[in-house]
């Protein structure tokens, strides 16, 4: 027998709490009791709780997607084709997103986030422009190419990680003799989810964009130091990183020196040097290595993660799905999925990039490690 459950409303001052029954199912006889009471509510635009709380109310997350892998070896061709077929005159950027088929033809890699990749012919300049969205560049062939971030010139060396926070200014220049390809990620779902998108175009013929050098990002070069009273201790400077280069040479060398996590991977956080916490809001990034041969402990966690395999090769299974991954290849671990990754190669790095520090934010960051 069924026990009465009862819902206990939180009223507004000066009025009295209701207890809500919640109907009883519809029985084996015929419809359910309450079914003339629930039409006439939802034709008069309410909804009763009680016929579905739990769908208001889930037991748990469950991520819209499953998780998916893109090779790079099928990816590839594409390059090439984009190269010669669309002029950078013409388009904003020259970037193809990665797009998960669960999010009903929108252009989302994952929840909150989407990944691409962004190729520049030599002499090729993506036009400045800013917007609300947060947005990373990672570099994977793309030496020689440089990002402009708010008139600070970005080096694109391998494994750099260059951020275009929300409204910064930012525009990019392959100024190499050969063609660039880097990894994008950005949170444009969440920003449009939000309705909170704005953007701004720059100027095509803006000469003066691109004559800049490293400027104030040369403060932020030194770890564990910052110029005393600097604007990196202002209130913008909490909210999103001041510095915006972030060299892979240097990512490589700590993670040689990291020891092991609790889940037997090596794990760094870019961090903003003014707050140590994540470098944006809603964009949240990682460098991970990975042994040979150990398979680290299945993690699961309420943010979303993209994965881009930056060197060496290996096995991740993310929920009911195993992939065998190689350099340039991307993933994702969509949330609530247990994901668990192994190096084939002797040692195998990845890039992450997730909406952790959203979760963060909205104190809604739950992890488990099996
Ligand atoms: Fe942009």
């Amino acid at each position: 027998m069924m026990a009465a459950i009862f819902i206990k409303l939180e009223a507004p001052p000066g009025m009295s709490a209701v207890p809500v029954s919640p109907a009883s199912p519809p029985t084996m006889s015929g419809p359910r009791p309450d079914a003339a009471l629930i039409a006439a509510l939802e034709a008069a635009r309410y909804h009763p709780l009680w016929d579905r709380y739990q769908r208001i109310t889930p037991m748990a997350p469950r991520a819209k997607d499953a998780p998916h892998q893109w090779r790079w070896r099928d990816f590839e061709p594409f390059v090439a084709r984009a190269a010669s077929e669309v002029p950078i005159e013409d388009v904003e950027r020259r970037a193809i997103i990665m797009a998960h088929p669960a999010f009903d033809g929108a252009t989302v890699t994952t929840a909150n986030l989407i990944g691409a990749f962004t190729i520049l012919n030599p002499g090729d300049r993506a036009v400045p422009h800013r917007h609300t969205a947060s947005a990373i560049r990672f570099a994977t062939h793309a030496e020689g190419a440089f990002t402009i971030v708010n008139g600070r010139r970005c080096a694109m060396a391998p494994g750099d990680l260059v951020l275009t926070p929300p409204m910064c200014w930012h525009g990019h220049i392959n100024a190499s003799d050969a063609r660039t390809v880097w990894f994008d990620a950005a949170n444009m779902p969440l920003v449009c989810g939000l309705d909170a998108s704005f953007f701004e175009p720059g100027h095509r013929g803006d000469a003066d964009f691109w004559k800049v050098d490293e400027g104030d990002e040369r403060i932020w070069a030194a770890a564990g130091m910052a110029v005393a009273a600097s604007a990196g201790t202002s209130a913008a400077a909490a909210l999103q990183s001041p510095k915006y280069h972030y060299p892979g040479v240097l990512t490589r060398a700590l993670l040689d020196a990291a020891p092991r996590a609790a889940d037997g991977a090596r794990l760094l956080r870019y961090t903003n040097p003014a707050t140590g916490g994540a470098v944006m809001p809603s964009l949240d990034c990682y460098a991970m290595r990975l042994a040979a041969g150990a398979a680290t402990r299945a993690r699961r966690s309420t943010w979303n993660t993209i994965c881009l395999v930056v060197n060496g090769s290996g096995r991740t299974t993310v929920g009911d799905r195993t992939f065998e991954w190689e350099c340039d290849d991307v993933f994702t671990i969509p949330h609530w999925n247990w994901a668990s990754h192994t190096a084939l190669s002797a040692d195998a790095d990845l890039f992450l990039v997730t909406d952790r520090s959203l979760f963060e934010q909205l104190d809604l960051v739950r992890e488990e490690l099996q």
